[in-house]
């Protein structure tokens, strides 16, 4: 019989030596010393020889069962070691704030937050309520009740995530703000004057202007006899109060499946102040949002009588509101919590 010992002593360390957790560690524990192991047969097999050899290749055996033990033993203490380590390290806080000064800093609102209060304030001072809706919605209300049926181009508008619920791509995260709208209008007490902040969401790639997760903050109006040239001056009055009295608005052209006729706003470059600058590719204006009156299919969807009733709607992202007052380069920085960044506003 020829008990190698010494590959067996080898082959078990370089074993051991591939590794890293503990629960991988005790399963090679049992592979190396369990009755069916190469050690273990072999000590099984000693019975079969004659006293002599037994004693000597016995303690050759037992030698090797230490030398594995040990190794097994070193190597548990350096997983220990390590993981302990890599723990620490995820567990780290960062203390840097207590470090620069004696006194505990105050906490504060994140800059999003502050802008939604602020923006919420503005609206308020001008007779609206404010109303919340779900993040998880429906494709009704998310698309179907705003006019835009399934398989609508107007859809490629809004990527979405859609939620494994339900019968397929019925649940999904509202992408914007404007479901709300209806749910408000469902409630059926009219008039109405209201805005509608909260999170959006969106299959966006991140970049210096767009965030998958986001806020918007809707707006609707709807009573007798409202017009355009409402809008137009809601839209006016709300730019002046928030961003300051040398920053105006204008409407231009554009298309949404809920408006009619709709409009894209924007306001003078807060940047250049509307003398041009690289942020406003040069024509000192930058699109805050969308608006436009109320389309007759989406009174129809909640049951208003359009004949009656005429209203307007807009939509705008705070976090650009955010990135425009403040002159944040790049909206990412909004989602970091990078301390450096949160504590300068
Ligand atoms: N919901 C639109 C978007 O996210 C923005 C919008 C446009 C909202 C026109 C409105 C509106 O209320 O009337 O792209």
């Amino acid at each position: 019989m020829d008990y190698n010992l010494e590959i067996v002593v080898q082959d078990a360390k370089d074993a051991l030596s591939t590794i890293d957790d503990l629960e991988e560690l005790s399963r090679l524990r049992n592979n190396l010393l369990s009755k069916k192991s190469q050690l273990g047969t072999a000590r099984s097999s000693l019975a079969t020889l004659p006293l002599d050899q037994r004693r000597e290749i016995g303690a050759k055996i037992e030698l090797a069962r230490k030398e594995i033990e040990s190794a097994l033993a070193e190597r548990r203490q350096l997983i220990e070691v390590r993981t302990r380590k890599e723990k620490l390290a995820a567990d780290e806080i960062d203390i840097t704030e207590w470090l620069e000064s004696s006194t505990p800093a105050r906490g504060h609102q994140h800059i999003v937050q502050r802008t939604r209060d602020e923006l919420e304030d503005v609206f308020v001072g001008m007779g609206f309520s404010v109303n919340e809706g779900p993040e998880v919605e429906t494709d009704w209300y998310n698309f179907e009740a705003l006019n835009i049926p399934p398989a609508h181009p107007a859809r490629g508008m809004w990527d979405t995530f859609y939620l494994d619920l339900g019968e397929p791509e019925t649940v999904l995260l509202r992408t914007h703000t404007s479901p709300t709208q209806i749910r408000v209008m469902e409630s059926g007490e009219l008039p109405i004057y209201a805005v509608m902040p909260g999170r959006c969401y969106r299959r966006d790639t991140p970049d210096s202007r767009h965030l998958p997760i986001f806020h918007q903050i809707e707006g609707l109006v709807v009573d007798i006899g409202i017009s355009f040239a409402n809008l137009a001056g809601t839209i006016e009055d709300f730019t002046t109060a928030y961003f300051g009295a040398g920053i105006h608005s204008r409407l231009r052209p554009s298309y949404f499946p809920f408006t009619e006729p709709s409009a894209e706003f924007e306001i003078t470059c807060t940047i250049c102040a509307g003398s041009g600058c690289r942020t406003c590719s040069h024509t000192g204006w930058i699109e805050l949002g969308g608006c436009g009156m109320v389309h007759p299919a989406v009174f129809e969807a909640v049951g208003i009588d359009s004949k009656r009733w005429t209203g307007f709607a807009f939509g705008f992202g705070i976090d650009r509101c955010a990135q425009m007052r403040y002159q944040i380069p790049d909206m990412r920085v909004l989602m970091e919590n990078d301390y450096r960044f949160m504590k300068q506003l």
